[in-house]
């Protein structure tokens, strides 16, 4: 799919229903995601918010970036996080977005990773292991069964390329959209 020019039916069902009918599958992920509240965090492929928004209020001391490529979902993410003002969005590729290298605590990847095309994979986690601080964390969720999704094994691949050391990994169903990878990496040097 063109994310950054979308379907209207991409931009209706994802990015303004899905929040909105299946609030357990945004909450189940968010919840699991381990912060103080004063940590720097971005997610990656970020869509309408419905992650960012449910991170942004844990973090009073912290901030949060919701970061997209796709214009019409970055438009709903800013009203859902409108309400906070530790949260931003930013819309462009991470590779060109300038954003300083360490300078994150947490990155967060939700049912995005696998919309990338395969090429465009492997920098874009490298970027996004680049911009971890030592000992920062990225957490991700994702699809494991084709076509919507690659094994569990081809995520762990790249975060490992990109220097990263797993901390936890666990495979389940979830539903609306069937058998994931939840995973936790960390950047330790
Ligand atoms: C299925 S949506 C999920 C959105 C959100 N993470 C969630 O869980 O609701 C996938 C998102 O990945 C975004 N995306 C696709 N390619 C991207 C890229 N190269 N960089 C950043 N985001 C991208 C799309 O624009 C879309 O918003």
């Amino acid at each position: 799919m063109d994310f950054v020019n979308p379907p209207a039916m991409f931009v209706f069902v994802d990015g303004l229903l899905a929040p909105r009918i299946f609030p357990l599958f945004y909450r189940s992920f968010a919840s699991s995601v381990a912060l103080n509240g004063d940590e720097t965090v971005l997610e990656f492929g970020g869509g309408s918010g419905g992650i960012s928004e449910r991170l942004a209020g844990r973090l009073k001391r912290g901030s949060l970036t919701c970061m997209d490529i796709c214009p019409p979902m970055l438009e709903i993410a800013k009203r859902r996080l409108r309400r906070f003002p530790q949260a931003r969005c930013l819309l462009g590729r991470i590779e060109n977005l300038d954003l300083e290298t360490g300078s994150l605590d947490v990155v967060v990847i939700h049912n995005a990773l696998h919309d990338l095309p395969e090429a465009e994979r492997s920098a874009a986690v490298r970027t996004l292991a680049s911009l971890l601080k030592s000992g920062g964390r990225l957490h991700f969720r994702e699809p494991t069964k084709s076509p919507h999704g690659f094994p569990a094994e081809r995520y762990r691949d790249l975060m490992t390329q990109a220097g990263l050391h797993e901390i936890a990994s666990r495979e389940y169903k979830l539903f609306p959209i069937g058998p994931v990878v939840h995973a936790v990496f960390e950047r330790q040097t």
